[in-house]
């Protein structure tokens, strides 16, 4: 989709957006659309390597980049990756809580440590990362969205440690939108739903055009969400548009909620077993 056909090209013009995870998937769509729009962009993660794929295709798109290596469960990591943000391209505008990690077990052998990495990863590292991005967005009366799931408010089987994790970012999420709204800051979370073609899908079993036929049956639209579908509805919330919108978990997932988790879950049970 060219979103400039449906948005202005300067949208976000003399602004920054700052996503954590951008370097791949779902945030680095985001990244996208975010760049399409006339914004500059900063973006962290783990791997190098992968970042410095993402930046080049985020300056053919004529952003100014910065891509910094973070852990967003190291707190020091992330607040250089923001000051150097900001030194290079002003203060954030818009910030994008979206690294995560994720991997299907069973709740009875799942290991504390399996447990408390994605808590670590999802839940305090985008605690790590509003915090440690407050000052820019106070300046610059920005925005906070959070990646989360339908586990935040669906249990899945498989996902007992995710489910917490996405159910901790939104209420983080209701908190700050309570908090920061004096600031002028507006928080809210996406949740999306299957994304094909995406890291978090290829993990639950959701990799080949077989298993997309098995789980459509649990989304009423009748199609796996594209990785446009959530940066749209991110951009949304971050532009004029959304301007009295915060404290609001936006589900982006077809209708596969409605249901409930149930059919997606088997679906997920079933592929994961192979
Ligand atoms: N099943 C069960 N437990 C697992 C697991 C799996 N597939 N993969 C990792 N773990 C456990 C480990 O055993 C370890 O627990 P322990 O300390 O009790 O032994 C714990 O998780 C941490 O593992 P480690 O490999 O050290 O974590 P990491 O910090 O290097 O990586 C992960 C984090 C595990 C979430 C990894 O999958 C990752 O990096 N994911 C990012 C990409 C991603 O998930 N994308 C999809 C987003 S939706
Ligand atoms: P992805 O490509 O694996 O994206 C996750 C990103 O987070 C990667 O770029 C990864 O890069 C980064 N990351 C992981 N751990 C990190 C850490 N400790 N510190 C910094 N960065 C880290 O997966 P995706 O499927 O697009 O998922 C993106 C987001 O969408 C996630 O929040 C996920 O929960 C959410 N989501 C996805 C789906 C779906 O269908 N895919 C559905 C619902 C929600 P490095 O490995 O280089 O660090």
């Amino acid at each position: 989709m060219d979103i400039t056909s449906y948005l202005p090209s300067d949208l976000f013009a003399g602004q920054v957006a700052f996503i954590t995870g951008g370097g791949s998937g779902i945030n680095l769509g985001i990244a996208k659309a975010f760049a399409e729009l006339g914004a500059d962009v900063g973006i962290c993660g783990r791997s190098a390597e992968r970042l410095e794929g993402a930046a080049a295709e985020l300056e053919g798109l004529g952003a100014t980049v910065v891509a910094e290596a973070a852990d967003v469960r190291d707190y020091e990591a992330l607040q250089a990756a923001l000051e150097s943000t900001r030194s290079k391209l002003g203060p954030v505008n818009h910030l994008v809580c979206g690294a995560a990690g994720n991997f299907p077990c069973p709740a009875e052998e799942l290991s504390p440590g399996g447990f408390k990495a994605v808590v670590d990863i999802d839940l305090l590292g985008s605690f790590n990362a509003c915090r440690a991005a407050f000052d820019q967005l106070k300046d610059t009366r920005g925005t906070v969205l959070f990646i989360s799931a339908g586990m935040s408010f669906m249990p899945y089987a498989l996902q007992a440690h995710v489910g917490a994790a996405k159910a901790g970012i939104d209420q983080l999420m209701r908190n700050l939108a309570l908090e920061w709204g004096r600031f002028g800051i507006r928080s809210n979370s996406v949740a999306p739903g299957p994304i094909k073609d995406t890291e978090g899908m290829q993990r639950l079993g959701g990799g080949g055009e077989d298993v997309h036929r098995k789980f459509l049956s649990a989304i009423p639209l009748g199609r796996m969400g594209e990785v446009d579908d959530i940066a749209n509805a991110a951009v949304f919330l971050a532009s004029p548009l959304a301007s009295y919108i915060t404290g609001t978990l936006l589900i982006v997932d077809g209708g596969q909620n409605l249901p409930g988790s149930a059919p997606m879950a088997q679906a997920i049970a079933a592929a994961v077993k192979g």
